[in-house]
């Protein structure tokens, strides 16, 4: 098995807001490389990594893109205003720090009239330390996005840090490609652009057509205290999907998923995720449907710099995603 937590902390480091994953590409290609027949990015950027076999086409599917913000207009004072890549939550961005890809990193600012519960995102913006405009635009432009700042912490049990949604999908299908052996036709699939509408996904199995797809994601919990009510928890294992905002999953899937779980005493926790959705929910969709599942990692804080993720619910899930491509269908 390989370090998952040393590769946890360089992947989340890695800032590739959705629209922008060439770095994150870039990082993951070589690790996957070794263990692959063929290994491609296809013309909207997903990353695929095939392992060929005579069994049926299985895709894994693991969103490489994060959350973030794009600028859209910077002012005479040099500050810039934004607007959201993804579910961004306005009431937890007042005060962060923003990092852009070449570097520069601005803080957040919320108008006076915008300290309430929930200010609107137009109150907002980024101080860059520039007092023009002149200089702000030596630094940014209109179009640039910023991820984030969220350094990694390695608490022993568990994780903190920044994209852990979705990269703690990415570090379980590495390792999984790393130890897998399935008669099974492979692609694993680095998707891009989930954050902005399941997009990556789309084009990824509308071409490669497979007979049986699992998306691998982060789920939210519902183990802090006063959470809203939901049966996943950190530290319970891997979670088998059920359904979330975009998918009801196929009864089979879960069905040899829960199974294969049992067999292998992989800890697994059923999920129902009233609010988001993944790559599953577009994979499903296409063609004439595919037979879709979803094993998320738990993670809580999801969309902040302060994701949190059991190091051994990350292993649970790659377990149980190597051995259910192994099963035979
Ligand atoms: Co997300
Ligand atoms: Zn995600």
């Amino acid at each position: 098995m390989m370090n998952i937590i040393k590769l946890l902390e360089d992947l989340t480091q890695i800032n590739s807001v959705s629209g922008n994953e060439t770095d994150i590409r870039k990082y993951i290609r070589p690790f996957v490389e070794p263990y692959c027949d063929e290994v491609y990015t296809d013309a909207i950027g997903n990353l695929v990594a095939h392992k060929k076999g005579v069994g049926k086409k299985f895709m894994a599917a693991a969103h490489m893109d994060e959350i973030g913000i794009i600028v859209t207009d910077i002012d005479d004072k040099g500050f810039a205003r934004f607007s959201p890549i993804g579910g961004l939550n306005t009431r937890n961005l007042v005060n962060l720090r923003v990092c852009f890809a070449n570097g520069i990193t601005g803080v957040i600012g919320a108008q006076e009239d915008a300290f309430k519960e929930k200010p609107e995102i137009s109150k907002l913006y980024i101080d860059l330390g520039a007092d023009s405009k002149e200089m702000a635009e030596k630094l940014i432009n209109i179009g640039d996005t910023a991820a984030f700042a969220g350094g990694f912490i390695n608490r022993g049990d568990t994780v903190v840090s920044k994209a852990l949604d979705n990269r703690a999908g990415c570090a379980v299908l590495i390792d999984t490609l790393s130890r897998v052996n399935s008669k099974n036709d492979l692609y694993f699939v680095f998707t891009v652009q989930e954050e902005v509408g399941l997009r990556g996904a789309k084009t990824a199995a509308f071409s490669i057509e497979p007979d049986i797809a699992v998306a691998v994601d982060v789920t939210d919990t519902g183990d802090t205290p006063d959470a809203p009510v939901m049966a996943v928890k950190l530290g319970g294992g891997a979670a088998v999907k059920v359904m979330d905002h975009s998918v009801i999953c196929d009864s089979d899937i879960r069905t040899k998923m829960i199974e294969t779980a049992k067999k292998n005493n992989i800890p697994y926790q059923l999920e129902i995720m009233p609010d988001g959705g993944t790559d599953a929910g577009a994979v499903q969709l296409t063609r004439a449907g595919v037979k879709t599942g979803g094993i998320s990692v738990p993670v809580r804080y999801v969309h902040s710099p302060s994701e949190t993720a059991s190091i051994k619910d990350i292993e649970a899930c790659s377990a149980l995603l190597k051995s259910f491509a192994e099963q035979e269908w």
